[in-house]
């Protein structure tokens, strides 16, 4: 294989990256963004890496969550507080059902860039470029908000600064006290299912009750008041990756700044092409989206260039078929992985293969579609006998109309009502809980497999 370094994509096939047209305003953005610091370091990746080997193994859960596209519009600490906040109490719920560390990893602070299905959009017979994420161009329909303007990777970067600023207090300051977070319940109210879930709420109380009586409150115990959160984006746009990009002193090795883990899109995972030549040399945990056109041959190609040592933890595979779909794909690249004797975490996308148009127009996701994919996801690793390593959602901690379904029921004439994302239909807060808690119960099923297979 060729010798890799930073920009030895720019030699590979570019897709779904913008032709800037002013190429000295590029350039100059390249070089004030190589000067500015890293938004993560590398022990900090590494540390990652070794909670996701951990969750390859089952000793461990990967939740990633958070916006399709992180927006400048949008931005306000509320919107990082309430997302971040969702995902602590899904990662409670997690931990209850699984019995294992939730590895709680955001889709946040860089994940500004969108692969898109076509190249222009046309609205009213007028065609335009698309939208290609605020990192990029804008998303008012006009000519020339589609422009794509490299100055947007300077804002995106300081929104991404301040938003792993403020989680980073968030995550030490005592926000994420274990007790604080149990408050979710009071998110639901008089609906047929919330029993059900008050009573798992219940148990965590009497856990926390029963471990305090014991001496274990957030003052004994640090762990109880702090939490590790860590960042991901799609790696999408390379000049910017490329400019954050770093090698570390000690070591050698190189680092993508621009957030702890970093994934391949399933439109830009060709084995020869530039995105996974970027990805291949740096020492991050990558995420590999394989969706219904990944074949067996691309995946053992793809693992041995992006994983040739076999790290645990290195490579995580986010499968996203879409219900109904699973049983015909999953266990194909299950087997490869397993011939091959390949470490990897596998999770789940049950976002990207569930998106629709409703009646109305809206794109959005059916809760019930989600969730079976989810279900199927968990019913093939349990027949081929290999881990269920994580999820992966689309969600925010907003009251927002998305998604139909779930159980304050959203329909699709709901959609209009809260629509804000600016890119893909999100989980709102209540329908990511009501998720959490049915992985909760899949992972607590297969717990109970396990251990009756012990037995017996
Ligand atoms: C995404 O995660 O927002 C995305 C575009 O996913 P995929 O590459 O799986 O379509
Ligand atoms: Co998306």
């Amino acid at each position: 294989m060729r010798e890799w370094t930073k920009s030895s994509w720019r030699d590979k096939p570019r897709i779904q990256m913008p032709d800037y047209p002013d190429q000295a305003a590029l350039n100059a953005v390249e070089a004030q963004l190589a000067r500015y610091p890293v938004l993560v370091f590398a022990g900090e990746a590494r540390r990652l890496k070794k909670h996701l080997g951990a969750a390859g193994r089952g000793e461990a859960f990967l939740l990633q969550g958070g916006d399709c596209a992180e927006s400048f519009e949008q931005f306000s600490s509320d919107m990082i507080r309430d997302t971040f906040k969702v995902m602590l109490q899904m990662a409670i719920v997690l931990t209850h059902g699984a019995k294992v560390p939730v590895i709680k990893l955001g889709r946040m602070a860089g994940q500004f860039a969108k692969p898109r299905s076509a190249p222009t959009e046309v609205v009213n017979g007028v065609e335009l470029p698309s939208y290609r994420g605020d990192i990029i161009n804008e998303l008012d329909f006009t000519a020339e908000a589609r422009i794509p303007d490299p100055q947007k990777m300077l804002r995106a970067y300081t929104q991404a600064a301040a938003t792993l600023n403020l989680i980073r207090a968030f995550s030490t300051g005592g926000y994420a006290d274990v007790h604080e977070v149990h408050r979710w319940t009071l998110g639901f109210t008089d609906n047929e299912k919330a029993e059900k879930y008050r009573e798992i709420a219940n148990r965590i109380s009497d856990t926390l009750d029963f471990m305090a009586a014991a001496g274990v409150t957030s003052e004994t115990a640090h762990t109880l008041q702090s939490v590790e959160f860590y960042t991901s984006h799609e790696s999408l746009l390379l000049e910017y990756e490329e400019a954050l990009c770093r090698q570390e002193s000690q070591t050698g090795k190189w680092l993508a700044g621009s957030g702890h883990m970093i994934w391949i899109g399933d439109r830009t995972r060709q084995p020869d092409g530039a995105h996974v030549e970027f990805a291949r040399g740096v020492q991050n945990p990558i995420g590999l989206k394989c969706g219904p056109s990944m074949t067996e041959d691309d995946l053992k190609r793809l693992m041995a260039t992006l994983n040739p040592d076999n790290e645990a933890g290195r490579l995580t595979l986010i499968a996203r078929f879409g219900a109904g779909a699973v049983g015909e794909h999953l266990p194909r690249l299950i087997r490869t992985v397993e011939q091959e004797g390949a470490s990897v975490v596998w999770t789940c996308d049950a976002m990207h293969g569930n998106t629709i148009k409703a009646s109305n127009g809206y794109k959005t996701r059916p809760f019930d579609s989600v969730l079976r994919e989810v279900r199927e996801f968990f019913a093939v690793h349990a027949a081929e006998g290999t881990v269920p390593g994580g999820v992966h959602f689309e969600m925010t901690g907003q009251d927002v109309t998305e998604c139909t379904g779930g159980v304050r029921s959203v329909s699709d004439e709901d959609l209009s009502d809260r629509y804000h994302t600016a890119c893909d239909p999100r989980l709102n807060a209540s329908q990511s809980l009501e998720l959490a808690f049915l992985v909760a119960e899949e992972l607590s099923a297969r717990r109970s497999a396990q251990a009756t297979q012990a037995a017996g």
